[in-house]
């Protein structure tokens, strides 16, 4: 009798060192992130986003009187390390839900791990069409890159008055290829002419070449749909070798790194991106206080204000939700609706997705990112292809150098 009583008594301790059970009053979620790697400052920064909304989850009482613990693997910007992550993340961890990643191509290769096991996925910040569509457990709180190429095709046609462009894409990222196809979709639509579409492999680090053949084209401004690290680079390169078209890209080039590798070379230079820092609306202003209280005085950066609404999405969900199961949870995030978020007011469509304005940053003296203009989803839908037959994808070449219109 007594031995099996000491014998229980062993096994509930085990039990409650072991892990599973040794926070059975704490929701776990999971977080894959390039906290490391050539795309580390989208990692952190979100997760400093993140991290911050579970403080204010925290303070308005948890969920359901239970406290917020978050489990955070570092995937080093690698597709195979976030797969092991997510599958670490759901088999042994057993979170109720899994926040990441921000590079498509990585979301690309989760999603189907989350999907399979029936656990909710939320990206703060992939913006490729493909990552919600792998299933209906797979959303995402930011708008999608056929809006952000529309939005960069007409700010350089309408606002730059560019009517001859190139674009230099990243072969290797699903990101860079599905926005560089809805940028020059929109802009051969709207008139404008793409002189040539070149390409580079992430990590490479000499773009001579491209750029050259981009220089003799002589285009008024050059679409690179790119990582920081890689933009930074090739802005230098562009510099060296006298190409003075104006440069432009998308969400991708959001980090302080940015001016830190590309230098006075992308002073300048414009992109499209989530929110801006010095928005005055009152709701960014007291995240972004917030938030320069909780880290040293550092300013959110577009991802850290992604991640912090997707957690407040997710957290909001969570308290609405009728228990934390995997499809009670999905349920819960797909009403999403008219949510209040920092980068915008959130509504989940029908495919996941989140319908929100874009702003545009100029790169200025210094690197600061200076808020140029704001975009709505509905305003610029309304225009029809001027062109008959607009090619939907670029001509791989074939340069044609037709005067534009
Ligand atoms: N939208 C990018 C992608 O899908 C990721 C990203 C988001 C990068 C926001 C920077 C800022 O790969």
């Amino acid at each position: 009798m007594n031995a099996r009583l000491a014998s229980l008594l062993l096994a509930a301790l085990a039990a409650l060192s072991s892990g599973c059970s040794k926070d059975a009053n704490a929701v776990l979620i999971g977080e894959v992130s390039s906290m490391t790697g050539p795309e580390a400052t989208f990692g952190q920064s979100t997760h400093k986003g993140i991290m911050l909304a579970v403080d204010d989850l925290e303070r308005s009482g948890g969920i359901g009187g239970k406290h917020l613990r978050m489990k955070t693997i570092d995937d080093q910007g690698k597709p195979e390390e976030a797969v092991a992550a997510i599958t670490t993340l759901i088999t042994r961890e057993k979170v109720v839900a899994v926040l990441g990643e921000v590079a498509s191509k990585i979301s690309l290769q989760m999603a189907p791990k989350a999907q399979a096991a029936k656990i909710p996925m939320i990206s703060p910040s992939s913006t490729n069409v493909k990552v919600t569509e792998v299933g209906d457990y797979v959303f995402r709180v930011c708008f999608i890159d056929p809006f952000q190429g529309e939005v960069m095709a007409r700010f350089a046609k309408e606002r730059l008055n560019a009517s001859k462009v190139a674009v230099l894409r990243d072969v290797a990222s699903d990101y860079s290829t599905g926005l560089a196809d809805a940028f020059s979709k929109t802009y051969t639509a709207i008139g404008g002419t793409v002189l040539l579409d070149e390409s580079y492999h992430k990590g490479d680090v000499d773009f001579r070449a491209q750029l050259t053949k981009i220089k003799e084209a002589q285009p008024q401004a050059v679409f690179i749909p790119g990582y920081y690290n890689d933009v930074g680079l090739i802005a230098r390169q562009a510099k060296d070798i006298g190409l003075e078209a104006t440069l432009i890209g998308g969400d991708g080039w959001d980090s302080a790194k940015l001016y830190e590798v590309g230098g006075k070379a992308i002073e300048g230079s414009y992109f499209s991106n989530h929110y801006s820092v010095d928005d005055p609306s009152p709701r960014i202003k007291a995240f972004v206080e917030a938030y320069k209280k909780k880290y040293n005085g550092e300013l959110p950066d577009g991802l850290a204000a992604m991640g912090y609404d997707a957690m407040s999405v997710l957290g909001a969900a969570m308290k609405r939700s009728k228990d934390l199961s995997g499809p009670a949870l999905r349920e819960a995030i797909a009403q999403t609706a008219d949510f209040d978020g920092v980068t915008g007011n959130i509504t989940i469509d029908g495919n996941r997705n989140a319908r929100k304005p874009a702003v545009v940053l100029k790169v200025a003296e210094g690197g600061k990112f200076e808020f140029v203009q704001r975009v709505s989803p509905t305003a610029p839908a309304a225009e029809a292809p001027v062109a008959p037959a607009a090619p939907a994808a670029p001509a791989p070449s074939a340069p044609s150098a037709t005067p534009t219109p």
